[in-house]
């Protein structure tokens, strides 16, 4: 039953899910979105992550209509009726379906929400490294909002992939922002750095949990810009998502980069991540 679609309060399959030509977030990308993971048919994270949605909604000047309470418990019965156990849940909401006007309309937001199956992450450590490929970071400088508008995000991603890398890196003034769909994190020393949040970096929910694993282990970790020459040069690499966990940096821009491995804090860091999934997840349900 993972074809099925929660539709402004209707679920049916995803196939027969319409939305009319003039919705919004088709004509203006007037809308916002979140990715959720999915572990034991559970959700990782979820009250993080709608902290995040009702900012991203305020971000866009759009007060969230859905309760947060009904909205996290329809997400979560959802989830039982598609029997996802390990996947991920999209859910977006755009201003709605209104005739073509740059005004802001007075109609109801539109709201989806679908769950899609992943294959469980490997172990810490266990990935292959990623590629990174460094491209200009010519998008807004309200990254802060998870917007739907991520054509710059697509762009560089295929970028990326034409120059047979995994993931693109924005450069925004020499200092290495953040990927097209994950956060940076580098360890020099030590210690971790990862540049702040706001303009040009979203606040990721991975990238939150891991400064709060760091912490718990004292590891030092430090918010600031870093510019893309010190992070080619640092010691390890990683980066976070909510559907990769933690992933190893291998090389950048066709060079292999430090240590040629996944590193040990990396490690240190990746299986603290997947031990607080695991008991957040596993534990008997609330
Ligand atoms: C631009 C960007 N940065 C960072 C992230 C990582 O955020 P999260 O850890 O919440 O998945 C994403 C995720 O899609 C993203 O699109």
């Amino acid at each position: 039953m993972t074809d099925l679609i929660w539709l402004n309060g209707e679920i049916k399959p995803l196939s027969d899910a319409r939305l009319g030509v003039e919705d919004r977030g088709f004509q203006f990308a007037d809308g916002v979105y979140e990715v959720i993971r999915i572990y034991n048919g559970r959700l990782f994270a979820l009250p993080e992550h709608l902290d995040r949605l009702e900012r991203s909604c305020g971000g866009i000047m759009m007060k969230m209509l859905i309760d947060r309470q009904r909205l996290a418990r329809e997400i979560e019965q959802f989830i039982a009726k598609t029997g996802v156990k390990e996947g991920m849940i999209y859910l977006q909401i755009t201003r709605g379906d209104s005739p073509r006007n740059h005004a802001f309309p007075q109609c109801p937001q539109t709201t989806l929400f679908y769950a899609r199956p992943l294959p469980p992450t490997a172990p810490a450590g266990g990935q292959s490294g990623v590629k990174l490929y460094s491209v200009p970071d010519e998008r807004w400088k309200r990254c802060w909002i998870k917007s739907v508008a991520l054509l710059p995000n697509v762009l560089a991603k295929n970028t990326a992939l034409a120059a047979g890398a995994d993931e693109a890196v924005f450069v925004d003034d020499g200092v290495a922002t953040e990927c097209s769909s994950s956060n940076l994190f580098v360890v020099r020393q030590g210690a971790l750095l990862t540049t702040p949040v706001g303009a040009k970096v979203l606040p990721g929910i991975t990238r939150l949990v891991v400064l709060a694993l760091a912490k718990e282990l004292g590891i030092p970790a430090t918010e600031r810009p870093i510019s893309e020459a010190e992070a080619i040069s640092a010691d390890e690499l990683f980066i976070t998502s909510t559907t990769r966990e933690i992933g190893w940096v291998a090389s950048w821009n066709g060079k292999p980069v430090s240590p040629g491995r996944c590193g040990a804090i990396t490690l240190k860091l990746h299986k603290a991540l997947q031990e607080r999934i695991r008991r957040e997840t596993q534990s008997p349900q609330r």
